[in-house]
């Protein structure tokens, strides 16, 4: 039986305009989602079809705000830093940073760094997978695709970016392996889990079941994994190797989040 790990957040707010220093209530509505899905408490999981319903796996991880700074001094868990940068960039990643006009991260080996800010060309969020640089370790989230009010904006207002984002800071792959780049390629990627069917690419919006790609009928597409690009409505499931793969990560490369 594996422990629960709990693990300290610091959540960045970045703001240029005042309405993207978003409050304390939208962090707490994206804590909680994130603590849902985190342990297979999230309403919706009554959307998973009947065929992966025993495949469907608490993953035994919480998260809280931070309460102690690195200096050791109390804190609320959250910095809130006006900026003059309109927009960050992923390319770039410098919302990581206070020398580009952002903040720089608290000790990646502590803290899961949460970054809020305004994104460029509409990206929702992107995550640094384990064993990248300490500096630039954590995850990123757009200020509109953050938590289920305030700022957080339809279809993406349920929290599940930063579901999605903590998946793969713990390791995990996009569902459909990555393939697809190049014509024909579409089924020859891994998401390196076995309990996750062979897809072809990337679902959107919120499809119905099945969808078929690669072989994989009857059951077709688990597109209700967070691993998925589907809506945040239709995103509702880890399974049990991925669940295996954050355990596997939480004892290699981030092994400093175990107490
Ligand atoms: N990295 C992805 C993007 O920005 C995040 C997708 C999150 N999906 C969601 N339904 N919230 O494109
Ligand atoms: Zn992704
Ligand atoms: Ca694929």
């Amino acid at each position: 039986q594996r422990d629960v790990v709990s693990i300290p957040v610091v959540v960045h707010v970045l703001w240029n305009n005042p309405a993207q220093n978003i409050s304390d209530e939208q962090i707490a509505s994206q804590m909680l989602v994130l603590n849902q899905d985190f342990r297979k408490q999230n309403p919706d999981i009554s959307q998973v079809p009947p065929v992966w319903e025993d495949t469907a796996e608490d993953a035994d991880i919480e998260f809280h705000l931070a309460t102690i700074d690195p200096e050791g001094l109390p804190t609320t868990g959250i910095t809130r830093t006006q900026t003059s940068k309109v927009q960050f960039s992923a390319f770039e990643d410098d919302v990581k940073a206070s020398a580009t006009g952002g903040i720089d991260a608290w000790p990646s080996d502590q803290y899961l760094n949460i970054w809020v800010c305004a994104l460029s060309f509409g990206l929702l969020g992107y995550a640094q997978f384990p064993g990248g640089p300490a500096h630039t370790d954590g995850v990123v989230c757009s200020y509109q695709a953050f938590g289920t009010l305030g700022t957080a904006e339809a279809p993406f207002n349920l929290g599940r970016t930063l579901t999605h984002e903590v998946g793969h800071w713990l390791d995990l792959r996009h569902i459909w392996g990555d393939d697809g780049m190049e014509p024909g390629t579409e089924c020859t990627g891994s998401d390196l889990v076995e309990d996750t069917p062979n897809q072809a690419g990337p679902n959107f919006d919120t499809p119905s079941f099945p969808q078929i790609s690669c072989n994989n009928g009857p059951d077709g597409d688990m597109f209700m994994n967070y691993m998925d690009y589907v809506n945040d409505s239709a995103m509702v499931m880890f399974t049990e190797e991925q669940v295996e793969r954050m355990h596997a990560c939480l004892q290699g490369p981030r092994s400093s989040f175990l107490s």
